[in-house]
C-alpha cells in the first residue's frame, strides 16, 4: 500500500479551489494535498474558528470564510469575497454534509430536512451560484461533489442522507449533461468509509461499534486512507481528468460491491464443503 500523494507537485498551480465542509475531516485532507498541489484555497463551514485553526495549519494561501451552505445569500457572499481575493475560481468541491444515524420513524421532518438542506441544497447553492458566474464569464470550471455509494444502493438508518445523496448525484450527471456545452465538467467520489470525527461521532458511536467491527467487515479489513481519497480528488479536479465528465468513481474497497452480490455470502462456506456442493450439484445432472 501507498499512502503518499501520486501527483506532479504542480497539479494545481495558479488553480484556486473552493471547498464546502473544508475545515475539518476529509474537507480538510482533501485540501491539505490541494495547497500541496500549490492550489490556492477557499475553504468554508459554519465555525470561523475552526476554518481559522485549519487555514493556519495547512499554510498556503487560503481563504476561511464562515458560512451556511443552506443560505444562498451566504453563498453569494462567499463567492464575491473570493473571486474579490483571487480573481477567479476554477474548481468548486462539494463535500460539506450533515448526517446522523437514527430508525426514521423516529425523525421529526425538521430533523429530516437538516440533513436534505445541508446536503442537497448546499450543493446545488454553490453549484448554481459559481455556475452562472462561470457561465457569464465565459470561463470552463469543474465541479466534484462527495456523495456515498448508498446515493444509489439506500440505506436503513440513514435515509434523509440516502434521499439527498441520490439527489447530488442525479444533480452530478445533469449539469454534467447541460453544462459541458459551457466547459464546465461535474463529477462525483463516492467514498466508503474513511475514519473522521464528524462522521464517526454521529454514526458510528459507541453503543453500535460495541456491537460489531466494522473495520473488520469490510471485504479488505482495512478503513480508507484520507490520503487514497484526496489523490483522487485532486486528480478530478485537475486538467488531468479533462476528459472526465458526468462520472461518479467509487472508493469504497470493493464494500458495496461486496454486500450486493447475491451469492457473495458465500464467502461463509468452508473451502472444504465444495467437493461436496459441487457432487450435490453434479448429481442433479443424472
Ligand atoms: C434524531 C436528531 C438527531 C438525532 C438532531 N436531530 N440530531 N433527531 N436523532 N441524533 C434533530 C433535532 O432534534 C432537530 O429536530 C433537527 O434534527 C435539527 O437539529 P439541530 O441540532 O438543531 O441541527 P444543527 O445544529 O443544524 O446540526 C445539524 C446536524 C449535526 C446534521 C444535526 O449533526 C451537524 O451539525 N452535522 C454536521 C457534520 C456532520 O453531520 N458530519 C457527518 C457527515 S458523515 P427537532 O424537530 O427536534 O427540532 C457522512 C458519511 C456518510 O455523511 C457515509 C459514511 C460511511
Ligand atoms: P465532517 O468532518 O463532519 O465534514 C462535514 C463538514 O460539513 C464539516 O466541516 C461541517 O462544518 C460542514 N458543514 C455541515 N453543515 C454545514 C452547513 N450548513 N454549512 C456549511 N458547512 C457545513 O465529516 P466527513 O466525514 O469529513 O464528511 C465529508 C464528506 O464526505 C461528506 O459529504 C460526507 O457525506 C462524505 N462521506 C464521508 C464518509 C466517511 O467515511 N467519512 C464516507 C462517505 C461520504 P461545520 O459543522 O463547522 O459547519
Amino acid at each position: 500500500m501507498n499512502f503518499s500523494g501520486m501527483l506532479k507537485e504542480d497539479t494545481l498551480k495558479n488553480k484556486t479551489i473552493l471547498i464546502t465542509g473544508g475545515g475539518t475531516g476529509l474537507g480538510k485532507s482533501m485540501g491539505k494535498y490541494f495547497v500541496e498541489l500549490g492550489a490556492n484555497l477557499i475553504i468554508t463551514s459554519r465555525r470561523q474558528e475552526v476554518l481559522n485553526k485549519t487555514a493556519t495549519e495547512l499554510g498556503g494561501n487560503i481563504l476561511p470564510l464562515a458560512g451556511d451552505v443552506r443560505d444562498h445569500k451566504d453563498v453569494q457572499r462567499i463567492l464575491d469575497a473570493s473571486l474579490e481575493k483571487f480573481g477567479t475560481i476554477d474548481g468548486l468541491l462539494n463535500n460539506a454534509a450533515g448526517n446522523f444515524i437514527s430508525p426514521t420513524e423516529r425523525l421529526s421532518p425538521k430533523a429530516f430536512d437538516v440533513v436534505v438542506d445541508i446536503v442537497l441544497k448546499g450543493t446545488y447553492n454553490y453549484s448554481l451560484l459559481l455556475g452562472k458566474y462561470w457561465i457569464e464569464n465565459k470561463q470552463p470550471g469543474v465541479m466534484l461533489n462527495i456523495v456515498t455509494t448508498y446515493a444509489w444502493t439506500g440505506s436503513s438508518f440513514v435515509a434523509p442522507s440516502a434521499a439527498a445523496k441520490g439527489g447530488v448525484l442525479a444533480l452530478t450527471r445533469s449539469l454534467a449533461a447541460e453544462w459541458v456545452k459551457y466547459g464546465i465538467r461535474c463529477n462525483a467520489i463516492a467514498p466508503g468509509p474513511f475514519p473522521t470525527k464528524g462522521a464517526w461521532d454521529r454514526l458510528f458511536p459507541k453503543p453500535i461499534s460495541t456491537f460489531f467491527n466494522f473495520e473488520k467487515s469490510l471485504p479488505m479489513k482495512r478503513y480508507g486512507n484520507h490520503q487514497e481519497l484526496a489523490n483522487l480528488a485532486a486528480y478530478m479536479l485537475s486538467d488531468y481528468s479533462a476528459y472526465m465528465n458526468g462520472e461518479v468513481v467509487t472508493l469504497d474497497g470493493g464494500e458495496w460491491i461486496h454486500n450486493a452480490g447475491e451469492f457473495n455470502k458465500l464467502e461463509k462456506i468452508p473451502k472444504k464443503a465444495w467437493a461436496i456442493i459441487e457432487r450435490a450439484v453434479r448429481g442433479k445432472k443424472k
